[in-house]
């Protein structure tokens, strides 16, 4: 185990290597407490794509899991983009392969292709457009086609399919993380905490996105604990949100709706894994161009949506 002050010398190494490779960490809202403290930027699926173009360096350490990297790598081709874990996946993404994805096509051939982010290249070069979790509903109402193949998170498509007219087909896949989450949980917590108010992501099932007073992405949760008048909240998403709520918001009080809501892939990163990335540039994720100029086009789509 790190002492303090091991810590601290490879906080310091992090930050020498940063300037001499001109780098920039981009971290996501579930990573380890002390990699979120050395982000440039910490934020959701959408805030991290957006910072992938817009920021400035020649090296992204992408602090998250595969397909954030590799959405960082389409959206920004020049730049070297690091997992620092190079093994980091999320499951919920392997759910779906290509020649699935071409059959549900080809059945529904007036459908339009809506991917989550959570999927891979292949995934998102085979989609007329992508999403995530905070702009699922904007973008499947963006497309022209009455029906929408929404792939691969169905309790995502689901919570979209409330929002709109169009016919949603979701496909199977789910978040472990966000679909053990049950009603049972909630009303545990509604009970040792009446007074909260309680915010889910829009991975958990339907009956518990029915139990919420709120339903949004990490960055949104957030948002929403921040500006809130209330002091007491129930968070339903992957624990690692804790840290930055309490940092942000320290005078609110965050309960997490389940202690076991951990994203082991989102937990296997630390910083001797980003100091090792940095000084080797490896391990670096590129996808093949032919796959990246056509998962551009349904990435770039997304982002156009304000
Ligand atoms: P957001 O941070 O975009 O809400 O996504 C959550 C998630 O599960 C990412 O894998
Ligand atoms: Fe994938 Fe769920 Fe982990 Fe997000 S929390 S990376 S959706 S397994």
């Amino acid at each position: 185990m790190a002492t303090t002050s091991d810590q601290q010398k490879l906080v310091e190494e992090i930050r020498q290597l940063k300037k001499e490779q001109n780098a920039i960490l981009l971290v996501h809202n579930y990573q380890p407490d002390e990699i979120q403290d050395i982000a440039d930027i910490t934020g959701d699926s959408l805030e991290l794509s957006r910072a992938a173009v817009t920021k400035d360096g020649d090296v992204i350490v992408f602090c998250g899991v595969d397909f954030m990297a590799e959405t960082a790598a389409i959206l920004s081709p020049r730049k070297a983009v690091l997992l620092p874990v190079g093994d980091a996946c999320c499951p919920m993404a392997e759910m779906i392969r290509v020649d699935e994805l071409r059959l549900a096509k080809k059945a529904h051939p007036d459908a339009a292709v809506v991917c989550y982010v959570n999927s891979s290249a292949g995934i998102k070069a085979e989609s007329d457009i992508c999403c995530t979790s905070s702009n699922a509903v904007k973008v499947v109402n963006a497309v022209e086609q009455d029906e929408v193949i929404f792939v691969p998170d169905k309790n995502l498509g689901r919570y979209a399919q409330r929002f709109t007219k169009k016919k949603v087909l979701p496909w199977e896949g789910f978040c472990y993380v966000h679909d053990r989450i049950t009603p049972e949980q909630i009303r545990e917590a509604r009970e040792a905490y009446p007074d909260a108010v309680l915010l889910v992501h829009p991975e958990c099932r339907p009956e518990v996105i029915d139990l919420a007073d709120h339903v949004a992405s990490t960055s949104g949760i957030i948002r929403e604990v921040c500006s809130s008048k209330a002091h007491e909240f129930i968070i339903g998403t992957e624990v690692g949100i804790l840290h930055r709520l309490n940092k942000e918001c320290p005078q609110k009080n965050c309960y997490p709706l389940s202690d076991a809501a951990l994203c082991h892939n989102m937990k296997k990163n630390r910083l001797e894994l980003v100091r090792d990335s940095l000084v080797n540039l490896s391990p670096r994720v590129t996808v093949e161009k032919t796959v990246a100029d056509r998962a551009r086009n349904a990435i770039e789509r997304m982002l156009a949506i304000p």
